[in-house]
């Protein structure tokens, strides 16, 4: 009698552990798959475009899609816009990886801005960005997540079509060229710096020599 109750106080208990930990692991951890395409994105790149990191600029817009149900983005509380790499950057290069568990995926790696989101306001969003400096060279499209107020993916939009294959465009990176451009200058400011303070000493010592009496 009293081992049966044991029994099963100890398989609830155990059954309650298991929904625990399931429901522990799955929190979280949104896929992309599940996710509706609400948003409409555009970025001003034209298709195969070639932009410069740290010169060139981005002009990112988003909207709710206009097919979807109204109302469905009234759990939307920010919009975060990113630059993504297209399949022809990942390929032999796991660290840019497409999972489609979010918390894994490693295709959209660089925020453009994140932004609060308000139902209400049914106007297109923009903004301009200009490319970061530390963005490598590759193939890129632009997506934006929409997250609720627990800062889940709960819906998305880019400009690629769902292969992500069309419209895309290409970021240089700032090559080392740049940079030894960049230390060049610094050493001629440094230079100018010098040679300047030198013929100002040059300059007070001559009048010094000057002044000095009986000389
Ligand atoms: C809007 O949503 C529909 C249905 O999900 C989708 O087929 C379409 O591609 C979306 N439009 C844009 C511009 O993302
Ligand atoms: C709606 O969004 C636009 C574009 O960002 C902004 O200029 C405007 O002030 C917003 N209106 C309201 C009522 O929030």
């Amino acid at each position: 009698m009293e081992g049966s109750i044991n029994m099963s106080a100890n398989g609830f208990l155990l059954a309650a552990l298991f929904l625990f930990c399931f429901l522990g692991f799955s929190h979280g951890h949104i896929h992309f798959s599940s996710l509706p395409r609400s948003l409409e994105v555009t970025a001003s790149p034209k298709p195969g475009q070639v932009l410069k990191a740290g010169v060139d600029k981005i002009s990112v817009t988003w909207v709710l899609n206009g097919t979807v149900k109204s109302g469905s983005d009234s759990s939307y509380k920010t919009v975060e816009a990113k630059l993504c790499y297209a399949p022809v950057s990942q390929v032999d290069r796991a660290w840019r990886k497409t999972e489609d568990d979010l918390s894994k995926d490693k295709t959209c790696q660089f925020l453009i801005v994140g932004k609060p989101y308000n139902p209400a306001n049914k106007t297109v969003q923009k903004f301009e960005w200009t490319v970061a400096r530390d963005i490598p060279t590759g193939t890129f499209f632009v997506r934006a997540y929409a997250f609720n107020s627990a800062g889940e993916e709960v819906g998305y939009g880019q400009t690629s079509d769902n292969k992500k294959g069309t419209n895309l465009f290409q970021i240089k990176a700032i090559t080392g060229r740049h940079i030894s451009l960049d230390i060049a200058s610094v050493c001629f400011s440094a230079f100018s710096v010098l040679s300047l303070s030198g013929f100002f000493l040059a300059g007070k010592r001559k009048t010094k020599k000057a002044e000095a009496p009986g000389q």
